[in-house]
């Protein structure tokens, strides 16, 4: 038998979903990813929390190609993120994204806004789409107001929303960029107690948050941020009770004594 040479090829090992390797970006002068290494496992919940201005919005949105980067590389299951076209409509449906703001269509009904990227992205047939964003509506809790427009909803419904819209795409990974932020006080936890029961059902997630109860309870890991760079990174016990850095013990004293 001959002996078969196996390439080397750069590609992420089998637990590894998403991957940044020495990443660099810039806006202008400023440095806004320095050196970015972060790798996620595959149903692992990674928060990543920081000061205003650390780059942490700029991190997420590097992972779905929203943001080109400098230097250094991004792979998504071992393959690095597309440039354009076809492939980056793909990978943006791998990596579904919830931001601050919901970003729902405001012309289109909750179950259009649901059922949209199926048909047009994963080219699901209406049917199947239908069924599909029904579930799924129902998962997040809002099933009855699946006929209504984003506009009638409340922010913790219309979130929910965005988290089903995201869902329905099969997406590989979920990032967050503060999901909870623009919401009254009182809708914040029925956002985060889908995000929770996400977790517990093994998605992978990336979740910028200011809940620190979130990351406690939800977290394998802690990452943060500070000044572009990633400063430290622990499992939320070890980061909540004993925070290394100068630059976590003053932003944790901060945002935990107010
Ligand atoms: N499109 C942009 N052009 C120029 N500067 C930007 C842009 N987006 C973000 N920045 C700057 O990059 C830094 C990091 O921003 P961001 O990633 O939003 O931080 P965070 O989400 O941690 O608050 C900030 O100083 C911000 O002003
Ligand atoms: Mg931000």
């Amino acid at each position: 038998m001959t002996e078969v040479s196996v390439a080397k090829v750069d590609a992420a090992a089998p637990g590894e979903l998403v991957v940044l390797k020495s990443v660099n970006k810039h806006f202008g002068a400023l440095h806004v990813l320095q050196d970015i290494d972060l790798t996620v496992e595959r149903g692992e919940v990674v928060v990543v929390i920081g000061p205003s201005g650390s780059g942490k919005s700029t991190l997420c949105r590097t992972i779905n190609r929203l943001e080109t980067i400098d230097e250094g590389a991004i792979t998504i299951d071992g393959k690095p993120l597309p440039q354009e076209g076809r492939e980056l409509a793909r990978l943006r449906a791998d990596v579904g994204m919830v931001f601050q703001s919901f970003n729902l269509f405001a012309h289109k009904t909750v179950l259009q806004n649901v059922m949209l990227g199926q048909i047009k992205v994963r080219k699901a047939d209406k049917k199947k789409a239908e069924e599909n964003a029904r579930a799924l509506l129902d998962r997040v809790g809002v099933a009855s107001q699946a006929d209504k427009y984003p506009a009638q909803l409340s922010g913790g419904q219309q979130q929910r929303v965005a988290i089903a819209r995201a869902l329905a795409m099969n997406p590989k990974v979920m990032l967050f960029d503060e999901p909870t932020s623009a919401l009254d006080p009182e809708m914040i936890n029925e956002v985060l107690e889908v995000m929770q029961q996400l977790a517990r059902d093994g998605m992978t997630m990336i979740v910028v948050t200011h809940e620190m109860g979130f990351a406690r309870s939800a977290a394998n890991r802690v990452v943060f941020m500070a000044d572009g760079r990633i400063v430290e990174q622990a499992s939320p016990d070890q980061f909540f009770s004993n925070p290394r850095s100068d630059r976590a013990k003053d932003f944790l004293s901060k945002i935990l004594h107010h």
